[in-house]
């Protein structure tokens, strides 16, 4: 039986589902897309009545904002299925206030709570075969804003469209993640959108991130704009530092984005007495405790992502490999945010919703 909305939802369902043609044990990140998808337009003013349609692709003109100045906004968010075969979202809050809050830095209308919520329940149980159990197992959901006035003077956008589509998910990353410390591109700025989740932000990051790549790095640690001397966060993830048996990461400010997960590792980190410092790390700092051995680990922190080790970076044409290490911080504290997100473990924090 389809979730009956709170909220007037208009609901046309698939006729054949197209699950039957995925291979579950070898997704690669956000390539395969479920049967179907919300949509509401923003029109003259207000939002219209949101949809859910079989998935398709869009007709927009050529001229609609969006192609041509990036108006546009994103989230990142996950579904578990817990062993009874109930749908869980984490922190599902923090991903709506944080698209309203992109939305107003780039000028676009914020978008209502009931919409949001209904959309995301009633799209999750009509999704609910595409969310497979088992830790590790999850529905990748990206709700996104769009401009779509047909008009190229450059101005905010009159209409809009909000989205949400969802994808199979396992691992973001497969393999080991090593990085490069950014020494001469930024990621943002102060006073930029760094703090958002704007479409432009990870475009911005592509082209470094390829000169990366070619030396066989996965992701840049974004250094401050100002001075490059402060670690800040990673193309897909924010990021911790294990210096002896102290966590540091990076404050929020409005060149960083204020990450779910990153901000659940800290609360879990202050449960289980593990000492956290949210301060700025210098390079140099890091290359010291690289150097002296006091340079435990280096994880990555993201939805897509969830824990991911780092095991080498490179700095001013440097390498330092920090190698596997066994009792690590990032097992613990994934372990630990899985079992809350897979409704394993007690939610102390309240941090689960059920969907
Ligand atoms: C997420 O972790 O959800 C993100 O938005 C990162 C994305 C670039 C894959």
């Amino acid at each position: 039986m389809i979730y009956q909305p709170k909220c007037k939802i208009e609901i046309e369902t698939v006729k054949a589902t197209s699950i039957h043609d995925v291979d579950f044990d070898t997704l690669e990140f956000g390539k395969i897309f479920t049967d179907h998808m919300f949509v509401c337009d923003y029109e003259n003013g207000a939002w219209k009545t949101p949809k859910i349609m079989p998935y398709q692709a869009l007709s927009i003109e050529p001229s609609a904002r969006v192609f041509h100045y990036g108006q546009a906004v994103f989230e990142g968010m996950k579904a578990y299925k817990d062993a009874d075969d109930m749908i869980w979202l984490f922190r599902p809050d923090e991903n709506f206030n944080r698209i309203n809050k992109s939305a107003v830095r780039l000028a676009i209308p914020e978008f209502p709570e009931a919409y949001f919520f209904e959309g995301l329940k009633t799209l999750l149980n009509l999704e609910s075969d595409w969310i497979k159990k088992g830790l590790g197992n999850s529905l990748y959901i990206r709700p996104f804003v769009i401009a779509t006035e047909q008009a190229i003077s450059a101005s905010p956008s009159n209409a809009y469209k909000f989205m949400i589509i969802c994808s199979p998910a396992k691992a973001y990353y497969t393999g080991d993640v090593r990085v490069l410390i950014a020494e001469k591109y930024s990621r943002s700025a102060n006073g930029g959108v760094g703090f958002a989740k704007a479409a432009g932000n990870y475009a911005a990051q592509f082209y470094p991130t390829n000169l990366a790549n070619k030396k066989g790095l996965q992701q840049i640690i974004w250094t401050d704009a100002g001075t490059h001397e402060n670690l800040e966060e990673a193309g897909t993830m924010n990021i911790f530092f294990r210096i002896g048996d102290k966590l540091i990461t990076a404050p929020n400010n409005d060149r960083i984005l204020d990450g779910v997960t990153r901000k659940s590792l800290i609360q879990l980190a202050a449960d289980n007495n593990i000492e956290c410092e949210v301060r700025h790390l210098k390079v140099k700092e890091l290359k010291d405790a690289a150097r002296n051995g006091t340079l435990k680990e280096i994880f990555g922190a993201g939805t897509a992502a969830v824990v991911s080790p780092i095991i080498a970076f490179e700095h001013a044409g440097e390498v330092f490999e920090l190698g596997k290490f066994k009792d690590s911080y990032a097992n613990f504290l994934k372990e630990k945010l899985m079992n809350i997100q897979y409704n394993i473990d007690e939610d102390v924090h309240n941090w689960r919703y059920k969907v």
